[in-house]
């Protein structure tokens, strides 16, 4: 009786115990992939199974992002090779842990999107001691070695036609325009802002436009190249951190200090679809505030539907079907045992990164069918209001 007690008692521990390991290794996941491990997982095989590419990106939390899972997953659905997509949510930790998964997991190639251009240096490198050949996607990872190839669009492009939309589409002078851009943790904020700047910077200095938000973009209104510190002042001023709320609560504070000159007409530069929208219902609330004209970037559907609605002016439509093909391509050349194709090469702060470019292309209410409708990107069916 006694032993048989025994025996149970061993049975009830192991099984706690077992119960135990296997809650900590499901933790270990989500925390890992970002909160769900299942919807992380493209292979077709089960989770114990070798991968060839591991796929990280920065956060399921952005509309663009998600965008970007759902057209890997539509590109690898007849692949021979294997694959898995991880979320970081946000946090260079668990971008870190993610990486270390796929190592153990076996991967050859990893294409990663960083949350934090440098901080994701420690990963790439993880990767790359392993002999695992590493694609950097649409974020650049900066100041490493460890950084094979670039798949990207042309970012500066992005923030010149921002700026641009903006010249073309607001009349006269002394016009209010308010800066925002993105983190400064991701290389292509610096970018973007870099090609808005490259055409705004001689309107601003003619008077066509008045800065309402930057005392930095006052003082270096002579200058039309910026270095990376003098951009980074700019930015430091004017940064959503990619957040909707941060770009809600910025725009706030900025109406709430501008004075009447600083209303009426406005342009507003802002860096991308999710920023615009918040950026634009703040100023639609604003009385004073009589028209605006806002940018944007990615396409989202969100978006696309305040452009529709008159909400939203622009966006700058990046086909995310062509990045995810060149990054996959290029996964695929190596796993083949060849040298992938390149168009250029882009400075990481430690080496030059050869690299594979993209077109942008600007979209407002006269395109917005031609571009997004009739490509087959978007089903007319996902919008109100379209003819
Ligand atoms: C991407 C944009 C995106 C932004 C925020 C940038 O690096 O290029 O498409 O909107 O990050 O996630």
């Amino acid at each position: 009786m006694l032993k048989r007690s025994k025996f149970l008692w061993v049975l009830l521990v192991g099984a706690l115990f077992f119960s135990l390991l296997v809650g900590c290794s499901d933790t270990q996941t989500d925390e890992g992939s970002g909160g769900d491990s299942d919807e992380g997982t493209s292979d077709e095989g089960s989770s114990d199974d070798a991968i060839d590419v591991g796929i990280i990106l920065p956060t399921r939390d952005e509309p663009r992002w998600v965008q970007d899972e759902q057209r890997f997953r539509d590109a690898i659905a007849d692949s021979d090779y294997t694959t898995e997509i991880l979320f970081s949510q946000g946090s260079s930790a668990n971008e870190l842990q993610n990486v270390e998964t796929l190592i153990s997991r076996g991967i050859d190639v990893l294409i990663m999107s960083p949350h934090d251009g440098d901080a994701a240096g420690a990963a790439a490198k993880a990767a790359s001691m392993e002999g695992i050949k590493v694609i950097s996607y649409d974020r650049l990872i900066t100041n490493t070695d460890a950084v094979d190839y670039y798949v990207t669009f042309d970012s500066f492009a992005v923030g010149e036609a921002q700026g641009q939309y903006l010249i073309d589409n607001t009349d006269g002078s002394g016009i209010p325009l308010y800066l925002y851009a993105g983190a400064s943790s991701d290389n292509n904020a610096f970018l973007f802002f870099e090609g808005a700047w490259s055409v705004l910077q001689p309107k601003i200095a003619d008077g066509t436009f008045v800065v309402a938000n930057s005392s930095a973009a006052e003082e270096l209104s002579s200058k039309n190249e910026l270095t990376r510190d003098e951009l980074g002042q700019i930015l430091n001023q004017v940064t959503t951190n990619w957040d909707p709320n941060e770009a809600i609560n910025k725009a706030q504070t900025h109406l709430t200090s501008a004075g009447a000159e600083l209303k009426g007409d406005v342009a507003v530069l802002a860096p991308n679809d999710g920023t615009a929208r918040s950026i634009a219902d703040t100023f639609s609330s604003d009385s004073e505030v009589t028209s605006y004209v806002i940018t944007g970037q990615d396409a989202e559907k969100a978006s696309i539907q305040y452009i529709i609605d008159g909400k939203q002016s622009m966006t700058v439509f990046k086909d995310v079907r062509r990045l995810v093909e060149d990054a996959m391509g290029m996964a695929i050349t190596i796993l083949d045992g060849s040298d992938p194709e390149t168009t250029g090469s882009y400075d990481n702060g430690s080496v030059d990164v050869p690299a594979l470019q993209s077109e942008v292309i600007t979209v407002d209410q006269a395109n917005v069918e031609a571009e997004l409708i009739e490509s087959g990107y978007y089903e007319a069916s996902e919008f109100t209001g379209l003819e």
